[in-house]
């Protein structure tokens, strides 16, 4: 990850800076300062191109003199509108404007206070991210990742204290895109449970349920989406301990099946390889548990992981086999490319039984039926509770991690009985992304629960606000501040 510095606003001499300000005020501070040594250059160029320091907009100025190969202006918008995610905004903007430019520099944000800067910092780092383990050639007319920014500011010792939790958050970002980036013959659940064994290290209790434990534990709909895979299912859970003892924990669970070819009930080879981002909701809770531990929050947080590996083979499930859950419920898989819910519906069971959380969030790249309804812009949130779908609805708002909350009406799950069993694990398509998750309500219990269906988020084909196209890492920074805000200390 990008390394982060902060000094104070003294300018440097020459280079490429990228400055920060807002909308609608005349030059001041390091702008002021930066605009009289080029002859007021700047203003010039952002006066030719209507350039108005709109929020995340920017203006690239070549050459403006005094030595500066070139001077980035990144809008800082409306200072009433300004917060953290406007914040981290500017920063992503600056970062790819300074990525193109081909040179790490200094960021200048002299204007604002310490905690807003240390979201700009947040934005650099999120929008420096890239995937590279597998280049071995630098990528054509690019001059490689940013590998160490300097924000100047007003008070950099402040502005350190305020992103030292956040460069926790972002390493767990990071952590997020890198597993959904992976290949799905790299990352398959062995490789998937070594990578969270890695979290160990920051203080993170890690235990693994292998596929006789599951078997154990009668994980019939979960061993019945693996057993046509060679590669064995794993479950894994990690602990982080940082409230009073003997609270009861939050709790996230995530969807990992590290490769979705659909089973028998096979997808069609077009856009199959994305189904290697199947296993994001994992990924999402991996992320979330390495930014609660890394920045040490005071609060007890359970993560449970999935991860299973849906594929073809002679001894792969049926349409029409019927497994039991580990809630003694027995479900008829009528379509075996319906699998997450059925991992989902013995991990959740489990979860609950075992920890008593006093809530229960799962992440899930669950439906293509959610992408019909909401896009790429928002995530479906469905809760049997609406306490917590407040809390997540909010926190979605301010972070940018948007959701939209679905209705969950008895009615949906009668689309789900089944002439042999208690359950079948389709309901049609009208109102796919419904049923799946009244599906999953049935494996919860009475625990304050909310599905987040990020089908639509995991994963962009162009950048977003706060991600690079590629892996998002949706639902870390989200789950982060909701911990923050509402369930710690
Ligand atoms: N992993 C898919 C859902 C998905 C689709 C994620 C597109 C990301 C992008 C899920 O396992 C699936 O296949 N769902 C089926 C359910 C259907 C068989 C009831 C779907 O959405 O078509
Ligand atoms: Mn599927
Ligand atoms: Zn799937």
């Amino acid at each position: 990850m990008l390394d982060i510095a902060f000094s104070d606003a003294s300018l440097p001499a020459s280079g490429t800076i990228a400055i920060l300000a807002v909308s609608g005020a005349a030059p001041a501070g390091a702008l002021a300062t930066l605009d009289a040594a080029v002859g007021g250059a700047l203003t010039r160029a952002a006066k030719a191109t209507g350039f108005g320091f709109d929020a995340a907009k920017t203006c690239v100025v070549l050459a403006p003199g005094a030595g500066y190969d070139r001077v980035i202006l990144v809008g800082l918008g409306a200072v009433d509108a300004l917060d953290g995610t406007v914040a981290e905004q500017a920063g992503v903007a600056a970062a790819r404007a300074l990525s193109d430019a081909g040179t790490s520099g200094v960021v200048v944000a002299d204007g604002i206070a310490p905690d807003l800067t240390a979201h700009v910092a947040l934005g650099v780092v999120l929008g420096s991210y890239r995937f590279d383990s597998y280049r071995t050639q630098p990528r054509k007319g690019n001059a490689g990742p940013l590998t160490a920014v300097t924000v100047a500011c007003a008070d950099p010792a402040a502005a350190q204290a305020a992103w030292q939790p956040l460069s926790a958050v972002a390493r767990g970002v990071f952590l997020c895109r890198d597993l959904v980036s992976e290949p799905a013959n790299m990352l398959r659940p062995p490789e998937f449970e070594q990578r969270i064994l890695a979290l160990r290290d920051l203080g993170v209790e890690v235990e693994v349920l292998d596929r006789d434990a599951m078997h154990k534990l009668g994980f019939g709909a979960l061993l019945g989406v693996a057993q046509g895979s060679d590669a064995p299912p794993r479950t894994v859970i990690m602990r982080w301990n940082g409230g009073t003892d003997g609270t009861a924990p939050v709790a996230f669970v995530g969807k990992g099946v590290t490769f979705d070819s659909g089973g028998i009930s096979i997808k069609p080879a077009a856009g199959m390889d994305e189904m290697k981002t199947d296993m994001a909701g994992a990924a999402a809770v991996v992320g979330t548990m390495a930014a609660l531990a890394g920045r040490k929050a005071k609060v007890n947080a359970v993560g449970v992981v999935g991860l299973v590996e849906n594929m073809l083979s002679g001894n792969a499930q049926r349409p029409g086999d019927v497994v039991r859950t580990a809630a003694g419920q027995t479900v008829e898989v009528l379509n075996t490319d319906a699998e997450g819910r059925l991992v989902l519906a013995d991990v959740l069971w489990y979860t609950q039984d075992r920890f008593k959380p006093r809530i229960m969030v799962n992440l899930a790249t669950l439906t293509g039926a959610i992408v019909v309804s909401l896009g790429v812009e928002r995530a479906g949130l469905f809760s049997n509770n609406d306490g917590l779908a407040g809390h997540l609805a909010a926190t979605g708002e301010q972070t940018g991690e948007k959701l939209w909350r679905m209705p969950m009406d008895a009615s949906y799950l009668e689309l789900l009985r089944s002439d042999i069993a208690d359950l079948k694990n389709i309901g049609g398509r009208p109102g796919g992304s419904i049923t799946a998750a009244k599906f999953l309500e049935c494996f919860v219990n009475d625990v304050p629960w909310a599905h987040l269906d990020i089908a639509g988020t995991a994963f962009t084909s162009k950048a977003t606000s706060h991600a690079p196209r590629g892996a998002t890492g949706f639902g870390v920074r989200l789950l982060d501040r909701m911990v923050g805000t509402y369930y710690e200390g």
